[in-house]
C-alpha cells in the first residue's frame, strides 16, 4: 500500500515546531527582560557543556531567511512561541513596542509567504521578574499569565488563528519545580504540586480568555504523552508500578481540563494538590478546547521501585534495556505514536488532536555539503506512517509538526542533540537542509511513499 500526504486529507495541518529560547537568541536586546532559562542557563552545572541560548539561532535577526526557508521546504505552518519577557519585560505591566513588533514582522512575513503561523503561548521562558515572586508556585501567576495572554490576543490576535496555551505543563513543572533539573531549578512535591496546580488552571484560563478576546480563534494545547509498558509484561508489581507512572505523566494536566479531576485514584500522593484548591477551582480547571496537541517521541519501560518516593517506580531507559535509541536515551518505536493517538482519541471530549511535535535527535553525518541523516529521515516516515494507519482506524487527528525546524537550544543538554531538519553551524549560523528536511520537503509535494504490512515505509 502507498500513501501520500494526500492520503491524510486536505484539511491535514503539516509543519514545523520551534521554542523561542531554543532559537531566538538577541536574550537582551531590544528592551527584552531576562526569564528563568536566562538565569538558569548561567548557573554552573545546569547545562551540559555550560551552554546558554545567549544566541541560539539568532532567529530574531534571521527569521526572514528562515522564514523563507520553511516556505521553499514547502512547509505551511509555522509553531512558535512568544517570549514573555520579551513583550513585557517585567512579567506585567509595562509593554515592550520592540518585542511587539518583532512578532508582528514574524506574522506578518508568515502569512506574506502563505505560513499559517501556529503560536503557543507559553513553552517554558516565565520572566525572571516573576519567578522572584515565586513563579508557578504562587497562585497569583494566574493573574500574571492572564494579563500576558490580553496582551497577546489584543496584539497579534486579529492575524493569528491557532494558539496554543501551554507547551507540556508536565514537563515544565515536573522538571523545573520537583527535579530541578530545568529552569527555574526548584525541588521538592510541595513546590512541584503548587506549580502543576496553577498550570492546569492557567490553562483553562487561557483558553477562556482566548476564546472571549477572539470567539473564531482556535484554541488547544499541547502535553507530552509517552506510552507506557510494564517492563516484565506479566509482572504484577510492574504493571501497578505503569498505571501510576501513566497517572503522573501523561494524565495529570489533561484529565482536570476535560473535569475528570487529578487522577488520584492510580496515584495517591497526587491527593496533596487539595491543598493548593480553592472554591469552584474543579470548575476552572475545566475548558473545552478546539483541538489538543499531543506531543510524543518514544515509550517507556516501567518497573516496581519501592525505594523510589513517592511513586515506587521507575523508568528503565532505553541505553540499560539494548534497544534502538536517540542521543536522548528515548527509544525509538514508532508503533508508541499510534498507541498515543488512539489513547487521546478514547477521551470523548477531545474534538481533534494535533501531533505538535514528534522528531529525534542522532548524530549527523556531514559530506561534501550535504547532511545526511538517515535515522532521523527512518524515524520521521516510520512515525508519520503510524499517524496515517491510526488516521484510517478513524483516530480524529489532523496535523503533524516536527520537533524541529532547525538545530537549536535543546534545555538542560544545551547544543548538543541536535533535532533539526535543518542543519545549523553555531559558529557561522549557516543553515543546510539535511537529507530528512530535503525528504519532508518532497513528501508535502506530494511525493509517493510505499508501506509494508509491518507499518515501515519504504520507497519504489
Ligand atoms: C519537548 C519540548 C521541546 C523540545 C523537545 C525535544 O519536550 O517541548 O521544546 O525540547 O521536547
Amino acid at each position: 500500500m502507498g500513501f501520500t500526504k494526500d492520503d491524510f486529507g486536505e484539511g491535514f495541518a503539516w509543519g514545523v515546531s520551534t521554542a523561542a529560547y531554543q532559537v531566538e537568541g538577541a536574550h537582551n536586546a531590544d528592551g527584552k527582560g531576562p526569564s528563568i532559562w536566562d538565569t538558569f542557563a548561567k548557573r554552573k552545572r545546569k547545562i551540559m557543556g555550560g551552554h546558554h541560548g545567549d544566541t541560539a539561532c539568532d532567529f530574531y535577526n534571521r527569521y526572514a531567511d528562515d522564514l523563507a526557508l520553511i516556505y521553499e521546504m514547502n512547509i505551511s505552518n509555522y509553531r512558535f512561541s512568544i517570549s514573555w519577557s520579551r513583550i513585557l519585560p517585567h512579567g506585567i505591566g509595562a509593554v515592550n513596542k520592540k518585542g511587539i513588533d518583532f512578532y508582528n514582522r514574524v506574522i506578518d512575513f508568515c502569512l506574506e509567504l502563505g505560513i499559517e503561523p501556529w503560536i503557543t503561548l507559553y513553552h517554558w521562558d516565565l520572566p525572571e521578574a516573576l519567578q522572584q515572586k515565586g513563579g508557578w508556585t504562587n497562585r497569583e501567576v494566574i493573574h500574571w499569565f492572564s494579563y500576558f495572554v490580553d496582551c497577546c490576543i489584543k496584539n497579534f490576535g486579529d492575524r493569528v488563528k491557532y494558539w496554543m496555551v501551554l507547551n507540556e505543563p508536565m514537563v515544565f513543572t515536573g522538571a523545573g519545580y520537583f527535579l530541578g533539573v530545568h529552569a527555574p531549578g526548584k525541588k521538592g512535591l510541595s513546590s512541584f504540586l503548587a506549580a502543576a496546580h496553577h498550570a492546569a488552571l492557567c490553562q483553562a484560563e487561557g483558553g477562556r480568555m482566548i476564546k472571549s478576546l477572539r470567539n473564531h480563534s482556535k484554541v488547544g494545547t499541547t502535553f507530552s504523552y509517552s506510552h507506557i509498558e510494564p517492563f516484565r509484561s506479566t509482572n504484577e508489581k510492574d504493571i501497578a508500578a505503569g498505571i501510576k507512572v501513566d497517572a503522573l505523566l501523561n494524565r495529570l494536566f489533561i484529565e482536570p481540563l476535560m473535569g475528570l479531576g487529578y487522577p488520584t485514584k492510580e496515584l495517591k500522593i497526587l491527593e496533596r494538590i487539595e491543598r493548593y484548591m480553592h472554591p469552584h477551582d474543579e470548575k476552572k480547571l475545566q475548558f473545552d478546547m478546539d483541538f489538543v496537541g499531543l506531543q510524543n517521541y518514544t515509550r517507556e519501560m516501567v518497573a516496581y521501585a519501592p525505594l523510589m518516593p513517592f511513586v515506587k517506580a521507575k523508568i528503565i531507559k532505553a541505553s540499560q534495556r539494548n534497544v534502538t535509541r536517540t542521543l536522548m536515551d528515548w527509544e525509538v518505536h514508532p508503533p508508541c505514536i499510534y498507541h498515543a493517538l488512539h489513547r487521546y482519541n478514547s477521551y470523548d471530549k477531545i474534538k481533534e488532536i494535533v501531533v505538535t511535535e514528534n522528531g529525534a535527535a542522532f548524530h549527523d553525518i556531514q559530506e561534501n555539503g550535504m547532511v545526511n541523516d538517515a535515522e532521523r529521515l527512518q524515524y520521521l516516515q516510520d512515525h508519520i506512517a503510524q499517524v496515517l494507519l491510526a488516521k484510517r482506524e478513524g483516530i480524529k487527528v489532523n496535523g503533524y509538526f516536527v520537533w524541529t525546524l532547525m538545530d537549536n537550544f535543546e534545555w538542560a543538554e544545551g547544543y548538543y542533540p541536535r533535532f533539526g531538519l535543518v542543519h545549523v553551524d553555531f559558529a557561522t549560523q549557516k543553515r543546510t537542509v539535511k537529507n530528512s528536511g530535503k525528504w519532508y520537503s518532497e513528501f508535502l509535494k506530494n511525493t509517493t511513499a510505499m508501506i509494508n504490512e509491518e507499518g515501515r515505509v519504504f520507497y519504489k
